[in-house]
């Protein structure tokens, strides 16, 4: 008997779990469809602003990211008018990630169903109108690299956008700052104004950009903004194509660029009001290729010396770190010399050179107030400065600029001395490569260093938006010599022995230079005595 009814108690308890469960289903897949049938709707407007697929993106995901579900859902608002002619103002939310370093998903995205055809049309005066269909998104309007605080009102927010977009239409920006309240709740906005400024768009790399061009917007807001209460805030970048790509629609995506809690604003302030943790900083430029690793254990070993003990060097690697690169950074990595960012997966948007505007930029910004100088070459590229002064005499000497250029010394990369015929396989690069090319009046690149707290955005050549004094006279005061080709060249470089000191070749005159090949001896023992001897057996 009391069995019967533990059992049918038992029955109740269980149908009533699966009912609790079924309830919870059903409340998850009404919120589905809901969500989905919302993105079906959006696809079949009649104005066919079908969302991009990044619009979509946080829609699709919602399995993992529930949160991302219900900030689209809410803060997308659509408006849209039937008016065709109409450059009307749309809003679409994309999340992006909050911080520089937090990993994405890359979700694949079904192909969305095709929206309804316009027709051709034959009007009442017989002239036959025709029908413009269009179909998808070739470039997006905004990727996200970072952003950061750069001071009590202002920030900077790295990224891509289509370059057509840019050469051809007028994009703009807005920023937006959102203060969380105590509890890290964002504040109840309708009782405030929102604090919004417009973004100024720095275009870095004028005439370089391939299908996506660098955008750097500076955020400046009238007064200082700060979290609510001790909760921080986020920064909100406002994309608008302002009728390019499409004179209808005013396409407008909101992409939460910086999410800062109190914690981090601090972390910044401790930064910004301090001395600079380094006297130089290193930013590189994307490495891709298949580099030579006894080339980059010779530069890092030469420049580590020179900058000294107060120096850090930022490496790029899109492509360029096969393991055997990745060997002769780990030992500097490990003494604390070189930090190394993988930016492989901006592969995927074609820009410049590997986007090499955009990992600089994200390098300024990011190290901003934590160096006093800032340095942009390259890794076939060694600096010099003249035996009667040291890199710091020189550094000082320039302090009341906030940038200067350096003149190249371009080195063959195949000459080298006749006494070192036999031997020269044991020789560094930039020992046996002692070869000028002298030719007169020849424009060439240079190669720039920056006060970074005067800089607001960078270019390769050198930075164009700055305050302070910028001077080339630097001839005979510091140098680089560039070995050009030689970095992704795995082979032995010497191909022919000279034995006087001048030469031309193919109708260039070369000079002896051994400037860089007398220095050798000093940075092999400084190698030796830092990292010890595990890079001796390091292959070309
Ligand atoms: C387009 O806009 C112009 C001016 O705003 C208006 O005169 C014209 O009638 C509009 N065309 C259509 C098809 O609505
Ligand atoms: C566009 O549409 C809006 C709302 O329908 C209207 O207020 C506005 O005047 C229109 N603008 C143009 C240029 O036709
Ligand atoms: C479009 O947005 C701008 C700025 O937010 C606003 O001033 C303008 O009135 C909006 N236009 C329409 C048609 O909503
Ligand atoms: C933005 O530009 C202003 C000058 O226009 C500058 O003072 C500020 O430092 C810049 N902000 C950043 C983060 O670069
Ligand atoms: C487009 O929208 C942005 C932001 O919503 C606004 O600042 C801009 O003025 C609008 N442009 C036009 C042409 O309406
Ligand atoms: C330099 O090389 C040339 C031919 O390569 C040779 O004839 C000459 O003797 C050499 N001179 C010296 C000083 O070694």
């Amino acid at each position: 008997m009391s069995t019967e009814k533990e059992k049918e108690k038992e029955r109740k308890m269980f149908v009533g779990v699966v009912w609790n469960c079924a309830a919870e289903l059903k409340y998850l897949l009404t919120a589905l469809l809901f969500l989905c049938s919302l993105v079906t709707i959006l696809q079949f407007l009649p104005t066919r602003f079908s969302l991009s697929a990044s619009d979509l993106r946080p829609c699709l995901s919602s399995p993992t990211a529930p949160t991302t579900v219900t900030a689209t859902a809410t803060t997308a608002t659509v408006s849209l008018s039937e008016d065709r002619n109409n450059t009307t103002n749309a809003t679409t939310t994309a999340t992006a990630p909050a911080a520089a370093d937090a990993p994405t998903d890359v979700i694949l995205l079904p192909q969305p169903a095709p929206p309804a055809m316009e027709k051709d049309q034959v009007l009442e005066n017989g002239i036959i109108k025709r029908a413009f269909n269009p179909f998808g998104s070739a470039a997006y309007n905004f990727i996200l690299m970072s952003a950061y605080r750069g001071g009590p009102n202002t920030f900077a927010v790295m990224g891509l956008a289509s370059k057509p977009l840019h050469v051809f239409g007028k994009p703009s920006y807005q920023c937006q700052w959102v203060p969380f309240g105590g509890s890290g709740a964002e504040e109840n906005v309708e009782n405030q104004e929102p604090i919004v400024t417009d973004g100024q768009k720095i275009l870095t790399d004028w005439g370089y950009g391939r299908v996506y061009t660098v955008v750097v917007v500076n955020c400046t807001f009238s007064a200082p903004v700060i979290g609510g209460g001790s909760g921080g805030g986020k920064l909100l970048l406002h994309a608008a194509t302002n009728g390019g790509g499409d004179t209808n629609f005013n396409l407008t995506d909101t992409i939460e660029a910086l999410t800062e809690s109190g914690e981090d604003l601090k972390n910044f302030n401790q930064v910004y009001s301090a001395k600079p943790k380094y006297d130089y900083l290193y930013c590189g430029s994307s490495l891709f290729g298949n580099l030579s690793p006894q080339r980059v254990r010779e530069w890092l070993a030469y420049h580590i010396r020179l900058f000294g003990g107060k120096s850090h060097f930022v490496m790029h690697d899109a492509g360029g770190v096969h393991p055997g690169v990745m060997e002769v950074l780990r030992p500097w990595m490990e003494k604390g010399y070189v930090t190394l960012h993988d930016i492989r997966e901006q592969e995927r948007f074609d820009g410049y050179y590997h986007n090499q505007f955009l990992v600089v930029n994200d390098c300024l910004h990011r190290h901003r107030y934590m160096a006093k100088w800032m340095f942009f070459f390259d890794v076939d590229e060694f600096l010099f400065v003249p035996k009667k002064s040291t890199l710091k005499t020189v550094m000082d000497s320039f302090s009341e600029y906030t940038q200067f250029t350096i003149e190249q010394m371009p080195m063959s990369n195949k000459l080298c001395l006749a006494e070192d015929a036999g031997k020269s396989y044991r020789k560094w690069g930039f020992e046996k490569l002692v070869y000028k090319d002298v030719k007169r009046g020849i424009r060439r690149d240079r190669k720039y260093v920056v006060q970074p707290r005067n800089v607001f955005a960078t270019g390769v050549h050198m930075s164009q938006n700055t305050v302070g004094k910028t001077t080339h006279k630097t001839e005979g005061r510091i140098m680089y010599f560039h070995y050009h080709g030689t970095i992704a060249d795995r082979r032995e470089p010497c191909r022919r022995s000279v034995n006087t000191t001048d030469i031309t070749i193919d109708g260039i005159p070369y000079s002896l230079d051994t400037s860089m090949r007398i220095v050798a001896g000093f940075v092999k023992r400084f190698e030796l005595k830092m990292i010890g001897s595990v890079l001796q057996r390091t292959r070309q």
